[in-house]
């Protein structure tokens, strides 16, 4: 406070002055910035002006606004008043990285880093000083090698490129992180990326075997000359605030060579017993065999039997590391009440199961998998809790009326359980282990931007509703499904005070030694973002 009460008047004090001598505060613009951020690049990479320039885009560029929106996975932050970079790099070789970081630090521009696009709230690409972003889209080979059983991907490939390329390798081995195809590894791993064996092989994060990192001074560092302080880390604590993650080094999963998938659905108004089977998931998905996943969405859809009405569909989707025989004779004895049948599983191979998810019919080539170029994207929004006790019978009615009332937002609850609750809560920075029955995602999807208001205040309000049921001190939430309403660091004096707000819900007793790492590795906090881990007050 006193520091910028002392700018301002300092500021009100010379105006008069710099009227006078008809100076003005200029911000740096995108053509001021290109030409010395040119060179500097040359500098760093030793490469021609040419080479370089093929890497760096200026808002002037013709093909800037291409690069910028290419990876935008969010409507919400694709408007004409989204704050844009000054400069958009590509790096196409590795040592373009550390180069890029260097020169925004000399010409005093903030480094967002992009890899895949899809956090929620754009952290990635959208800031409110003058900023560039660093997008690794080019960075993108894949090595799997099956005899190790391992692979090395760097950190602009994405999902669907991994999946592909060790299923062009073996049948029998997958990966275990989520099943959308266009999530970008750079981000989604680092994060604690989840998918459909988190209960069987862990996190993505729990999976990384190396990793090779630019730090900030532009050096690369790998999981020896890291250290493992800071190579804990970025195994779930987010790498965007201790350097750029180039590529990991990743330990497949030995998958069987048959799988079996189903989806089965019933609402509220058509099937009274709905709440039963939603209140019986919550004892069977977290405690079932390690080998089963099922999630259960729940959302408002309109009635087929009271016209105009809405009620409350419940699916689970499910994939099962076994036969169908196998998962039939297993859901008998724990959950009867879903009822499953032969005739509603599928079997299939692992990168069929992935296509399965993905909702692409049945013989779909994996090719599809490769495909970065959706063509556009919802707005969107969402948040996260954690549940740790069964939500009572009659608390999931009052929640399916306010979700009807509320009318757009849905839950995602996805199971933890089997291996998440056998690693320790301090194994990484990912805290939410044993103890924790299921996370649930709120969602709300819409299409024009004038319901943006609406939307966002539908799903605070159910967020609100949920508070009895989840978790407290702190109410948990998970660092990939960024939500910015949970605190925000703006950079001021007080980061610290600021950051442990958000810090504490995504990391829990994990935050202070991310802080430590944080400020051992950047100490003047370059690598930052509105959720960033701080550095410790000095
Ligand atoms: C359609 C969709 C489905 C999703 N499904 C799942 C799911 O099933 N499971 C799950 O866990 N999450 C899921 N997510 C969330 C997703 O995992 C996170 O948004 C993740 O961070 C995305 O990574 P990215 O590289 O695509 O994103 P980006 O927006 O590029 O990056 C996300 C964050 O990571 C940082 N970052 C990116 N690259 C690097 C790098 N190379 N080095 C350092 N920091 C970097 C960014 O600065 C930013 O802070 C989903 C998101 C979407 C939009
Ligand atoms: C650039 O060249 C100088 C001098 O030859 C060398 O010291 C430096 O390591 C080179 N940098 C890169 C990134 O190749
Ligand atoms: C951006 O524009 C400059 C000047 O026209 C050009 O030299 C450069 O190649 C362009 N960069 C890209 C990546 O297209
Ligand atoms: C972003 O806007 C551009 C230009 O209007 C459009 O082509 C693109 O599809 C949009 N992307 C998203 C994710 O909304
Ligand atoms: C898949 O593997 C085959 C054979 O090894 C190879 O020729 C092909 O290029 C691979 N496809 C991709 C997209 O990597
Ligand atoms: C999927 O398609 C294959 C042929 O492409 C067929 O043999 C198989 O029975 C189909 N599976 C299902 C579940 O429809
Ligand atoms: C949001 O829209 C719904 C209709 O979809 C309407 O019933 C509700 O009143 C609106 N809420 C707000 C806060 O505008
Ligand atoms: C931050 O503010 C507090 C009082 O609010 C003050 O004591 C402290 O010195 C300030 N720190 C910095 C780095 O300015």
């Amino acid at each position: 406070m006193m520091e910028a009460f002392r700018f301002f008047s300092f500021a009100f004090l010379l105006l008069p002055l710099l009227l006078l001598l008809n100076v003005s505060f200029a911000l740096p613009t995108s053509d001021s910035v290109y030409d010395t951020f040119l060179q500097c690049l040359q500098k760093h990479t030793n490469q021609s002006e040419q080479e370089v320039s093929n890497i760096l885009y200026a808002q002037t560029n013709a093909t800037y606004s291409t690069v910028l929106f290419n990876y935008i996975r969010n409507a919400r932050f694709n408007t004409s008043t989204t704050k844009k970079p000054l400069l958009v790099v590509t790096p196409s070789l590795e040592s373009h990285v550390g180069a890029a970081v260097i020169c925004s630090k000399t010409n005093g521009l903030q480094v967002r880093i992009r890899s895949g696009g899809h956090d929620y709230e754009a952290v990635s690409y959208v800031s409110d000083v003058p900023f560039i972003v660093l997008d690794m889209f080019n960075l993108k080979n894949i090595a799997v090698d099956i005899d190790d059983e391992s692979v090395w991907v760097q950190a602009g490939a994405t999902l669907g490129e991994l999946y592909y390329s060790i299923s062009n390798k073996s049948k029998v081995h997958g990966f275990s992180a989520a099943i959308c195809p266009t999530v970008g590894i750079g981000g989604h791993i680092t994060g604690g990326g989840y998918g459909t064996m988190l209960r069987k092989f862990g996190l993505a994060s729990d999976n990384i075997l190396d990793a090779k990192i630019v730090d900030v001074n532009g050096k690369i560092l790998d999981r020896k000359s890291m250290g493992e302080d800071l190579f804990w880390a970025i195994r779930g604590g987010g790498g965007s605030s201790f350097g750029v993650v180039l590529a990991y080094k990743l330990k497949l999963a030995r998958v069987p060579e048959t799988v079996t998938v189903f989806r089965t659905e019933t609402t509220l108004d058509q099937n009274p017993t709905t709440t039963d089977i939603v209140y019986k998931w919550q004892e069977v998905a977290p405690n079932t065999d390690d080998g089963l996943f099922m999630r259960m969405l729940l959302s408002p859809v309109s009635s087929e039997v009271k016209e105009g009405e809405k009620t409350i569909k419940a699916s689970v989707m499910a994939l099962y590391l076994g036969t169908a025989d196998q998962l039939v004779s297993l859901l008998d004895k724990e959950f009867p009440e879903l009822g499953l049948k032969k005739k509603d599983c599928t079997e299939l191979n692992w990168i069929g199961s992935m296509l399965w998810w993905n909702k692409f019919d049945n013989g779909t080539s994996p090719d599809v998998l490769l495909d970065r170029n959706l063509n556009s994207a919802p707005f969107l929004k969402r948040k996260s809790d954690y549940v740790q006790k069964p939500i009572p019978k009659e608390e999931l009615d009052g929640i399916f009326k306010k979700m009807i009332e509320s009318s757009r937002v849905g839950f995602n609850f996805n199971p933890y359980g089997g291996i998440m609750s056998r690693i320790s809560a301090s194994e990484t920075p990912f805290p939410h282990r044993a103890g924790n029955l299921y996370k649930i995602q709120h969602s709300v999807n819409w299409d024009e931007e004038a319901d943006e208001a609406n939307c966002t205040a539908q799903i605070r309000s159910l967020y609100s509703y949920m508070t009895p049921f989840v978790s407290k001190n702190p109410r948990s939430a998970f660092l990939n499904y960024r939500d910015l309403d949970i605190g925000i660091n703006t950079h001021g004096n007080d980061s610290y005070q600021q950051g442990m707000v958000y810090g504490l819900k995504y990391f829990n007793d994990n935050f202070q030694r991310l802080v430590k790492v944080k400020t051992a590795v950047d100490p003047d906090n370059f690598f930052r973002n509105q959720q960033s881990i701080p550095t410790l007050p000095n």
